[in-house]
């Protein structure tokens, strides 16, 4: 099942994601849609808060980048329950965007290494260090799960510059080839 993505102004996007346990309703079909929502959509990552569940899981096949970037080849996992554990001061600064705000694309600052401890889909627990373009996408989909979008994260200036843009994104003036869902 491929799930419309809920757009910029949506109240489940600000909304501090619940943990979920192994018990939660047909969770490996919920997994399974999300990548078939991630890949028809054309991301790399994929936070259940997009597609409208307040819990806390996300998917990341950075496959598409493997060739610029090494760390990314087969990095195709599943984080459930995650919570960052560390995060170094070495911040690098790299334009992104994001399903959920469509064709915007803003430069973002991030740590460039982080510690993750996270379960995946059979509820093995992992402790990992991720850096690189790893580590941000894992970052922008964490961002989600804390209700944080990351035009939040940009220079005030540029935000101020965007607020339109914004309002227009969802009010849905915009056009892509993916299903989506406007704020009510
Ligand atoms: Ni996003």
């Amino acid at each position: 099942m491929i799930y419309p993505i809920v757009i910029y102004g949506s109240p489940v996007l600000r909304k501090v994601a619940v943990d979920i346990d192994k018990d939660y309703p047909d969770l490996e079909k919920f997994i399974q849609d999300m990548w078939d929502t991630m890949y028809v959509s054309d991301g790399v990552g994929l936070a259940a808060p997009q597609v409208g569940k307040s819990v806390r899981l996300f998917v990341i096949d950075g496959t598409p980048f493997g060739e610029d970037e090494p760390e990314l080849e087969g990095f195709k996992k599943v984080f459930i329950n995650a919570k960052i554990t560390e995060r170094v001061d070495e911040e690098v600064s790299m334009d992104e965007g994001c399903l959920s705000i469509p064709l915007l694309r803003e430069n973002v600052s991030r740590p460039q290494k982080i510690r993750i401890e996270y379960y995946d889909q059979d509820f093995n627990f992992h402790d990992e260090w991720h850096e690189g373009m790893a580590a941000r996408i894992i970052q922008h989909e964490y961002d989600h799960l804390e209700g944080i979008m990351f035009t939040d994260r940009i220079a005030p200036l540029k935000k101020r510059l965007i607020k339109g843009k914004l309002q227009s994104i969802s009010k849905g003036k915009f056009r892509v080839n993916y299903k989506y869902r406007l704020p009510k």
